[in-house]
């Protein structure tokens, strides 16, 4: 709110609706603090028990073989990659994703090669994978932006694998959600998962790799503790780095990954009462409608028919009804960040119009259904 970010929002005198909100309960917070007293107490501070069971139980969630678990999703992507030897070598990646995705592949020594995005999804389509192809890929990242999982994901997979070219699937934010039967970081040869904390479950910073592969599973090990070849010896035959996840974000992860059923149901529900709600906006679609994605919804991504003055409506939404719209995913793709203005080989005009125009209506999954129907009543007001 501009002059009065005060509890109750001025124009309707209700509290104002955030774009997001971290969900720790009182008995959570217990829990966590009886932890890491109990982990300072034992000096064991970084790869302990914690980890352990922590890579543990999101291995049992995704329904993979191995997770390793790191201090980022962004080490988590740089250390898939490094360990499929990237280096001098071309890897594609969507233009509508965030800076990270592209900045993992230049930091493993790689090329990024921008791929435009699917309209349906805002992914990459297989057969824009499939004319990007070369001799000189050495590896494919796709993102499930917003938690939505193509449900071109398996063909996507298939036709990279006949040719001999790894997935690796950017599912920062995609816990839980999955496609036909198969979670998101279960699909590729490796996935990789961020816990940055405003991500559908948190370890206040941290990131997780999983993987189905034993040969990925161990370099992976090696990569996130400075390349050693074993734990107690200082013996190093990988240039790693200090990607080491602490005990401390391990147990706070831990609690989440207790809650990620229940946290991904509630905003499913919120994300049903939305559905049904832009029903009654003309020229407003949610982007999940079809290819039976069960989504986490860790973005609810709405398509407005026509280009929208996005600020003039966030701030409308935010003064008028104390509505906050969350961050985009994302507003400008990748060539048009100054860093990587030299990708940009050819047009790229679906990425662009997506960035442009989506919206991202506020979710989180303590949101209650007025809530929700107040998000809805004000969007319908504002477009009006
Ligand atoms: C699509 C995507 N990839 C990678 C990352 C990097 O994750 P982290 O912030 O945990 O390093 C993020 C985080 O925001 C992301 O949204």
């Amino acid at each position: 709110m501009s002059s009065s970010a005060s509890a109750v929002n001025s124009g309707t005198g209700l509290p104002p609706i955030p774009a997001a909100k971290i969900d720790f309960r009182p008995e959570d917070r217990q829990w966590i603090a009886q932890r890491i007293e109990e982990i300072l107490a034992s000096g064991q501070l970084t790869l302990g028990k914690y980890g352990a069971a922590f890579e543990q139980r999101f291995a049992g969630l995704i329904g993979v073989r191995h997770a390793i678990a790191v201090s980022s999703g962004t080490a988590a992507l740089e250390i898939i990659l490094r360990s499929l030897d990237i280096a001098g070598r071309d890897v594609l990646v969507p233009a509508n994703t965030f800076f990270a995705t592209a900045a993992a592949v230049v930091h493993a020594g790689g090329r990024p090669v921008l791929i435009d995005s699917d309209p349906e999804t805002m992914g990459s389509a297989p057969e824009e994978i499939d004319k990007k192809l070369t001799a000189a890929t050495a590896a494919v990242v796709v993102a499930h932006i917003g938690g939505l999982v193509s449900p071109r994901m398996s063909e996507l997979v298939a036709l990279c694998t006949a040719k001999g070219v790894p997935v690796v699937e950017d599912a920062a934010h995609a816990h839980l959600s999955g496609q036909g039967g198969i979670a998101a970081g279960g699909f590729g040869l490796a996935g990789a998962f961020s816990f940055y904390p405003t991500k559908v479950m948190t370890s206040a910073e941290g990131g997780m790799i999983t993987t189905n592969d034993d040969r990925i599973a161990a370099e992976a090990k090696v990569y996130r503790d400075q390349g050693k070849a074993g734990f107690s010896q200082n013996f190093h035959t990988r240039l790693g780095y200090n990607w080491r996840l602490s005990e401390p974000h391990a147990v706070i992860g831990l609690r989440h990954c207790e809650r990620l059923a229940e946290m991904v149901a509630a905003r499913r529900h919120i994300a049903a009462i939305y559905d049904q709600g832009l029903q009654t906006i003309p020229g407003l679609l949610p982007l999940v409608s079809a290819g039976g994605c069960s989504c986490n919804y860790y973005k609810y991504i709405a398509l407005p028919d026509r280009m929208l003055d996005r600020a003039a409506l966030k701030a409308t939404l935010r003064e008028r009804f104390g509505v906050s719209l969350s961050g985009e995913v994302y507003e400008q793709p990748l060539h048009r960040q100054p860093i990587f203005a030299d990708l940009a080989k050819e047009p790229l005009p679906i990425a662009e119009d997506l960035c442009a125009r989506h919206l991202c209506l506020p979710i989180y999954a303590s949101m209650t259904e007025a809530e929700a129907e107040r998000v809805i009543a004000a969007v319908k007001f504002a477009l009006n």
